[in-house]
């Protein structure tokens, strides 16, 4: 049997008429925080580096090595621009996307956007066994992820919800999540 619906995601699914975007440093959990939150609210999900990868046939550190991290960044801006026409949804965007000239700016008039606010040491402890993170392979993670979230923060923070990850299991973050996607809504800033 399943659970019954909670208010909140009955809530959030009568008012959400928009793309739920996930923002984040690579290793916040986007992609399964995502996934999570596209089952229950019963919407589809999409990995914007997945999207790229299928429309390239390769996967992103094969275009990274082959063509360069430029042409991977425009394969991704496109990539999120259509993803944000698609109506209610939820996309995990890759780390480095709202980077992109003109995706944040398109990220706050189209969706609502969550950034998944984690810090570097948790980060690193979390990719130390991940593979595909090209940009890691260019020296010391520590350092690399120190110095890419200096840069990308004031880009996060325009995010509509901040939800700090620190030490919660993905149930707590999935609650944070909603709870704070319902409260966003039902003030109707969408
Ligand atoms: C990147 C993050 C990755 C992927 C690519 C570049 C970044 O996605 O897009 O390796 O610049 O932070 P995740 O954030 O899903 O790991």
């Amino acid at each position: 049997m399943t659970a019954p619906e909670s208010s909140e995601v009955s809530s959030v699914k009568d008012l959400l008429d928009r793309p739920v975007v996930v923002i984040g440093m690579m290793g916040s959990g986007k992609s399964r925080v995502g996934r999570g939150l596209a089952d229950k609210l019963g919407f589809d999900f999409y990995d914007s580096d997945k999207v790229i990868e299928e429309k390239a046939g390769a996967t992103v550190s094969e275009i990274f090595e082959k063509y360069g991290e430029a042409k991977f960044r425009e394969s991704e801006r496109k990539a999120i621009l259509e993803l944000l026409e698609k109506g209610p949804c939820v996309i995990a965007s890759g780390g480095g996307a709202v980077m992109n000239p003109g995706v944040m700016e398109a990220i706050r008039k189209k969706a609502v956007s969550v950034w998944l606010k984690t810090d570097v040491d948790r980060l690193a402890a979390r990719l130390e066994k991940a593979g595909g993170r090209p940009l890691l392979k260019q020296g010391d993670p520590v350092q690399i992820l120190t110095k890419l979230l200096e840069e990308r923060e004031p880009v996060y923070s325009l995010a509509d919800i901040t939800i700090e990850t620190g030490q919660d299991s993905f149930n707590k973050t999935m609650q944070d999540v909603l709870k704070g996607l319902c409260g966003f809504l039902k003030q109707g800033k969408v």
